[in-house]
């Protein structure tokens, strides 16, 4: 058998140990399994591709891969859960930058080998200028993505007029070097030109874009990442990287969907309406009202005597490494006879999952977690529902207040319980930057604190 068909069956095999990583991937108790067959199936196809020997030199891939080894390790270790988003969008940047080299590199082997009787093939240059344009786009924007997420640079939108004729004025640019360079490849300062195009676009794309939607675009950056990697594959013919691409660039676009679903926004009005800016609508003035605190030891009494509990975890409970506390609370209230069970906002914490991954760590059972299309119809039903550092998907301003930023994004119907608790340690707004009128409602008590503090206390209290 030849190297060729040894190589193209382990890329199928490989391919297929991506597709069933996947689906792995879709539940908390298969994931990381998931993840390992996923990863075996690159590390084999990295391993065959070596095989055809058409490489520069394996002492400068044993280097490269020793050395992003190490990068990757030292990042996965360190990463908190909290900062994980950050991490994905530098991986996506760098994935955009890979598939800009691989596109670059591509080009330069067809200008090595073309002549004037056979020049390089259109199907080539157009795939190596998508690889260059996309990856490089999504390297800049990714790093500013990176930078508005750890909060090293504002996290707002940042909004100018004419942004978007500008924006088009640049894709205008970029095409027009495209068609140039295509019409004369060997002058390679309309590549150039694009590149330093492409960069900057990342950069206009963005920017006007902030707060709670920047999940959204780190999806979105991530399915381009992939997108950039299937043209890179076109562009030196490497199936694999095709499939990989693909793979990437069509779950990334699905989880931008669910997320946008989430927030009950389209796509374009995240891309171009900026998160936050204040929209011209009069709607009614919100009665802020009186805020209720309540010490542990008094809300002992009320969860003592409730029937059921819902709990509503968001970002707090993962900054405050809650999950044990909570799993803890959960168990003595079932002890008590109490129903509990928790409600999860697709988009609660910092990213797609993060309640069930913490809960999951803390041996909360899968069943216990409803997600908030099951909880909401019978939100009215619980005695308790108890909010563990969570704000914004628990903000009825998105029902009630039609100039709220959020107005109309789903959120958990916590106020509509019997009794609210809402663990918090202060009246601070959570990552949208906005009021919540839920800590000023009739039914809601207010328990200031860490959240791991307060629930030890809330424990305590049960002894
Ligand atoms: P947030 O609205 O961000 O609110 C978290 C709350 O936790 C804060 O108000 C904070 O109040 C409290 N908190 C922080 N540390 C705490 C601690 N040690 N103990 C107790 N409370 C603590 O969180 P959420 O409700 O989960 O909503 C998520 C938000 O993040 C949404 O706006 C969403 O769009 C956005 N977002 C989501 C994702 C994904 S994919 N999940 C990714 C990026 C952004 P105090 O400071 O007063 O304690």
């Amino acid at each position: 058998m030849s190297t060729e068909i040894i190589i193209n069956l382990v890329y199928v095999a490989s391919a297929v140990l991506f597709i069933f990583g996947l689906k792995l991937l879709g539940s908390p108790d298969t994931a990381r399994r998931g993840n390992l067959i996923s990863a075996a199936g690159m590390f084999i196809a990295v391993v065959v591709t070596l095989l055809d020997q058409k490489i520069i030199a394996y002492e400068y891939i044993a280097l490269g891969i020793v050395l992003g080894a190490l990068v990757g390790a030292v990042a996965a270790r360190k990463v908190a859960m909290t900062g994980m988003p950050e991490l994905v969008a530098l991986f996506n940047g760098f994935g955009g930058l890979a598939s800009l080299m691989v596109g670059w590199a591509a080009l330069a082997m067809a200008l090595s080998i073309a002549d004037t009787t056979a020049p390089v093939p259109l199907f080539t240059l157009v795939t190596v200028f998508v690889s260059i344009l996309i990856g490089g786009l999504t390297f800049t924007g990714s790093l500013l993505a990176y930078g508005k997420l750890s909060e090293r640079i504002s996290g707002r939108p940042f909004m100018y007029d004419g942004q978007r004729i500008i924006n088009g004025l640049i894709l205008l640019a970029v095409l027009a070097c495209a068609v140039l360079f295509i019409l004369d490849p060997t002058n390679q300062n309309w590549l150039y030109l694009a590149v330093a195009l492409a960069l900057v676009l990342g950069v206009m794309f963005v920017l006007p874009i902030g707060g709670a939607d920047m999940p959204v675009v780190i999806a979105l950056l991530n399915s381009l990442s992939g997108v950039a990697a299937a043209a890179a594959g076109f562009a030196i013919g490497n199936i694999l990287l095709i499939v990989a691409g693909s793979l990437v660039g069509a779950s990334g676009l699905i989880l931008t969907n669910i997320m946008c679903k989430a927030m009950n926004r389209s796509l374009r009005n995240v891309l171009f309406s900026g998160f936050g800016v204040v929209k011209k609508v009069s709607g009614p003035v919100v009665e802020q009202g009186e805020v209720n605190p309540i010490t542990a030891d008094d809300a002992y009494y009320i969860l003592e005597a409730a029937a059921s509990v819902v709990i509503i975890p968001g970002y707090g409970m993962a900054v405050a490494q809650a999950q044990h506390a909570v799993k803890e609370l959960q168990t003595i209230l079932e002890g008590n006879g109490v129903e509990v069970v928790y409600a999860i906002h697709p988009v609660a914490g910092r990213m797609p999952g993060h309640m069930n991954v913490l809960l999951a760590e803390a041996d909360v059972p899968y069943d216990l977690l409803l997600e908030m299309d099951q909880v909401n119809p019978r939100l009215e039903t619980f005695d308790v529902a108890l909010v563990i550092g969570a704000n914004d998907v628990v903000n009825p301003a998105a029902r009630e207040v039609e100039s709220s930023p959020i107005y109309g994004m789903p959120v958990i119907n916590a106020d509509k319980a019997r009794t609210v608790f809402v663990l918090k340690r202060s009246m601070a707004s959570g990552f949208a930057g906005i009021d919540n009128p839920l800590f000023f409602k009739e039914n809601t008590r207010m328990l200031f604190g860490d959240a791991k503090e307060m629930l030890g206390n809330l424990v305590k209290a049960f002894d």
